[in-house]
């Protein structure tokens, strides 16, 4: 894997986010080409541990390890079990994690992979050890279920449409190739022609469902708020309004309750185990996003831990059981 390959996105902010000290202990749980990894190691004379679902991202990361003389430490593992490996390999507690989501260039314009509508190949979309491909949920699903993923996930206004063209064409013969999706999507939905491959939104809600991607951002902030030391900094970028929603609510819910309220009664609020930075995400540059297009959805939250210990309710229970039993339904 060529690690020019892969631009990483908001790469100054990400870094002037996390502050990197001499000495301190830090974990990129998005590995990929390592961008974000190699600047931070730049940065500071400190540590870090990279983690990957992807085994590709890992053995690619091979030059870097040997460049950084001892200071890198790679791991195949799921960013959900960020707090695990980072006890279990010695880097805890840490003083940043980093959480860039999503796909790499590299993972898309392999074909086969099957991420991509536009280069043939089958219709896989696992980055790691996933139990389904995309084929098995396209051929196997439901019509409502497809249609609510799609719509979800996909935030596509003609998941409906999308839907009933695969499950007719599935009758014909099975999907097996991202090219024979990518032409049944794109004869459902008729429209205005845009910059935008018809075919994209409908490949993006199955890759977040073949990996449970919301699930695993919930699991890695949790994960997180485990490993972080007092003073330690979260730092996420992502791209798509769920994964976004779900590290704003993280972080409201972590931090310190609102002034009460002299018209409701007084409920006891939980201690405050995140302080954040800024209320609103930070986003690209304009330079950066001419040079980049992929940065153009992207948003950079921050959070710096306190001194509480990490708490056990769950922020998400509301949202996710609404979003995991897409991610979670159907035949799995
Ligand atoms: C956007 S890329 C990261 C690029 C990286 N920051 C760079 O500068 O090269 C996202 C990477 O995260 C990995 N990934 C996505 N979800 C993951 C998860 N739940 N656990 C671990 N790695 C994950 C993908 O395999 C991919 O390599």
């Amino acid at each position: 894997m060529n690690a020019a390959r892969h631009k990483p996105v908001m790469l100054r902010e990400a870094i002037a986010a996390l502050a990197p000290a001499d000495g301190g202990r830090y974990l990129d749980g998005t590995f990929g080409a390592g961008g974000h990894t190699r600047a931070l190691l730049e940065a500071a004379d400190c540590r870090a541990l990279g983690l990957d679902r992807d085994k590709s991202a890992i053995t690619g990361g091979a030059e870097l390890v040997q460049w950084a003389k001892g200071r890198l430490v790679l791991a195949e593992n799921r960013f959900s079990s960020l707090d695990e490996a980072a006890n279990d390999l010695g880097f805890a507690p840490l003083d940043g994690v980093l959480l860039d989501l999503g796909v790499s260039s590299m993972q898309l314009d392999e074909a086969e992979r099957g991420f991509s509508f536009r280069h043939d190949g089958p219709l896989d979309m696992r980055m790691g050890a996933s139990t389904l491909s995309a084929a098995d949920i396209v051929n196997e699903w439901s019509e409502a279920e497809l249609s609510r993923a799609i719509s979800t996930l996909g935030e596509e206004k003609k998941a409906r449409f999308v839907a009933r063209a695969i499950v007719n064409a599935r009758k014909e013969k099975p999907f097996s190739r991202t090219s024979e999706l990518a032409e049944t999507v794109r004869g459902a939905i008729h429209g205005k022609k845009t910059d935008i491959d018809p075919a994209t939104r409908t490949f993006q809600a199955l890759r977040m469902l073949v990996n449970e991607e919301l699930q695993e951002v919930a699991e890695g902030l949790l994960a997180a708020e485990r490993a972080l030391k007092p003073g330690g900094r979260l730092a996420v970028i992502s791209f798509h309004s769920l994964e976004d929603r779900l590290v704003k609510m993280f972080f409201a819910s972590r931090g310190p309750a609102p002034a009460p309220s002299r018209h409701l009664p007084v409920t006891q609020s939980l201690p405050a185990t995140f302080q954040t930075l800024a209320k609103k995400p930070l986003t690209a540059s304009d330079e950066e996003v001419r040079d980049n297009p992929r940065a153009r959805s992207a948003k950079l939250r921050v959070g710096e831990r306190t001194h509480e210990k990490a708490r056990s309710d769950d922020p998400f229970a509301g949202l996710l059981s609404r979003y995991s039993s897409l991610e979670r339904s159907g035949k799995r």
